[in-house]
């Protein structure tokens, strides 16, 4: 009767839905449509832009200054602080003035020093040797151009490269000016979940599948090493702080929590971890045009339908000795007709000390000079526009990210080489991903790596996954368009809710500023945030009623059995 009577009424209200609906329809049908209106009031936005990189060089500020260029367009005004002389040189972010801080990039901070450079290419270069190659007077260095620069532009919003760059943040803190952080990767800008880590700790990106031992030593024991090593640069950035009037702070995190961090990265290749709403992945940001092959690369790439490209990228080089067996693995490749050409860069490779290599089985000089006719050697190489030639097969690289994502996509295996900081990192990323495999620069050897190219060429699965993956980084290239969306929307928010100064400068508080986007978690202090409390009190409740229960339950056992004694005392003593 009751199941009767719901149906009825359930029918009835999906009827008058219905019904509702009906008229809404023919009433919306008679009318015109409007334009939905998207246009933004960009009118009384802040609009100057202050980027900073201290590293510099292209894998840091071309993901950048696409960004930045797409807010160009779109009236606002931004300027450039990082080393070499990036955007006027450049073709596509010459509209961008910069303020050249130190010579030659990448590396103002390596470059000085060629011993430290060479233990770090050549050698077995952990975190503690990357820590020795930090030198903290760089910060007063930087921190004096960023507030000079901020002071003529009178900026209104930084946006900062992450590497060795706190001085940066802590400027757009100090000026209460919104900040907005830019990585290619989470891993150490932000908390990650503890089966997450990295070969520059010792450990793995992926623990997934790693030994209690491995777990243990990865979440706890490197991160204790790391801390320990890292407290003397913090305790040395803090001297500069001081000097500068700067306030200090010992947590390396506490001027980038609650403001928005933006990831030139992408699922497919970064593993996956859950992620704060202000942590948002924005890769991989591509530029729209690359610089076209040469002629002569054009007619080799036409000629060789199964070409090998090699390059280290523009920063790093290794040892001659490694030179040579990877250039023999090459002649041993195309010997065997696995491959019939070979694209290489030279760039940082020691060409003098490689020729001291050359014998007559191994005529390095004649290759070098261009006479061996399916071996084109070129200092430097339109590099996409290389990856994209459907001939290139195969791309022997060290893994930097810029060469990853180009790699990804445009769909060509990798067999990586990584030699220093993340690229180890991006190595197992990208093994992971099914599109590559990986060499150790400490054990060469030509077999190994003519079986892998041989594997990276025939097995299906690498051409199946870097198709997959490619198709991935081809929708999620359009993210930087977001990326300038929520630089604009941080900017936008500070419009409504900064404080004007005596100068009529608005001043925001970024512990504040992204309210919509910070969890609560962060307000309630790390107990409450956590709840612990809760659970806690949740915990001693059930092992209080369980130890309860078992003490009952002892008692009751006790007084039956004493009973039950008592008895049979009782009837023997009656028998008796
Ligand atoms: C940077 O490069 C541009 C274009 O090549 C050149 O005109 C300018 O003088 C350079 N600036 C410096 C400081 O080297
Ligand atoms: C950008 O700002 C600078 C400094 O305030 C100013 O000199 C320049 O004219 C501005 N450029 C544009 C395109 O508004
Ligand atoms: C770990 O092992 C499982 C089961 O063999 C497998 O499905 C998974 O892909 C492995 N994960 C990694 C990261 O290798
Ligand atoms: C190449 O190596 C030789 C011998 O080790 C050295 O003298 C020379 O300076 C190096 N050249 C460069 C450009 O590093
Ligand atoms: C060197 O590489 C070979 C082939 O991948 C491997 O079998 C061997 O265990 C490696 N040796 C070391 C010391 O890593």
């Amino acid at each position: 009767m009751l199941l009767r009577y719901s149906f009825s009424l359930f029918t009835l209200l999906h009827l008058s839905i219905f019904t509702l609906f009906f008229v809404h329809f023919t009433v919306e049908s008679q009318s015109k449509f409007i334009q939905r209106d998207s246009l933004l009031d960009r009118t009384d936005v802040p609009k100057k832009i202050l980027a900073t990189s201290s590293v510099g060089g292209g894998s840091h500020l071309i993901p950048m200054l696409e960004i930045l260029n797409i807010l160009v367009d779109r009236g606002y005004n931004v300027t450039l602080v990082a080393p070499g002389n990036f955007t006027a040189k450049s073709d596509s972010y010459r509209s961008i003035p910069q303020i050249i801080v130190g010579d030659v990039v990448g590396t103002s901070i390596l470059n000085n020093d060629q011993e430290l450079l060479k233990k770090i290419f050549l050698e077995d270069a952990d975190f503690t040797t990357m820590v020795k190659s930090f030198d903290a007077e760089l910060y007063t260095k930087f921190y004096n151009i960023y507030k000079r620069t901020a002071e003529e532009i009178n900026v209104d919003l930084f946006f900062c490269d992450f590497a060795i760059n706190d001085q940066c943040f802590d400027l757009a803190w100090q000026l209460e000016k919104p900040v907005v952080g830019f990585s290619s990767s989470p891993m150490f800008a932000t908390i990650q979940p503890p089966y997450k880590s990295d070969p520059v700790l010792g450990c793995h990106v992926t623990m997934e599948n790693e030994s209690f031992y491995e777990r243990f030593k990865c979440a706890i024991i490197k991160p204790l090493q790391f801390i320990k090593v890292f407290i003397k640069v913090l305790s040395s950035l803090n001297n500069q702080r001081a000097n500068l009037g700067v306030e200090t702070h010992w947590n390396p995190r506490s001027r980038m929590d609650n403001i928005l961090f933006l990831f030139d990265t992408f699922f497919g290749f970064e593993p996956p971890a859950p992620k704060l709403p202000l942590h948002q992945e924005i890769g991989p940001v591509l530029p729209d045009t690359y610089p076209d092959l040469t002629p002569a690369l054009d007619s080799f790439l036409n000629a060789h339908p199964r070409t090998m490209y090699f390059s280290l990228g523009t920063n790093v080089f290794t040892s001659p000795q490694n030179i040579v067996i990877l250039l023999n693995s090459c002649l041993e490749l195309i010997n065997q007709n696995n491959i019939d050409g070979a694209i290489w860069a030279t760039v940082k490779t020691n060409i003098t000390e490689l020729m001291s290599f050359s014998n007559i089985d191994f005529p390095i000089s004649d290759i070098l000079n261009n006479n061996f006719p399916h071996i084109h050697i070129t200092k430097f190489a339109p590099q996409f526009a290389i990856l994209s030639h459907e001939n290139t097969k195969v791309f022997l690289s060290q893994g930097g990210i810029s060469s990853s994502h180009e790699s990804i996509y445009t769909a060509t295996p990798m067999l990586v080489l990584p030699i220093m900081g993340d690229q180890f990192g991006n190595a197992e990323k990208l093994e992971l991903a099914g599109i590559a495999l990986r060499l150790s620069k400490f054990n060469l050897t030509v077999d190994d790596i003519v079986l892998k190219i041989k594997r990276l060429l025939n097995e299906e699965n690498f051409k199946k996954n870097s198709k997959r993956l490619s198709f991935v980084a081809k929708l999620n290239s359009k993210r930087k368009y977001r990326a300038a969306d929520l630089i604009e929307m941080v900017i936008n928010t500070m419009k409504y809710d900064g404080i004007k100064d005596d100068d009529g400068n608005l001043k925001i508080n970024n512990n504040v500023l992204l309210k919509d986007w910070i969890t609560a978690n962060t307000r309630m202090g790390f107990i409450r945030g956590n709840y612990i409390d809760v659970y806690g009190t949740f915990i001693v409740l059930f092992l209080t009623l369980i130890v309860g229960f078992i003490y009952a339950c002892l008692k009751v056992n006790i007084f039956l059995y004493t009973w039950y004694k008592y008895r049979i005392n009782n009837s023997k003593s009656k028998k008796d």
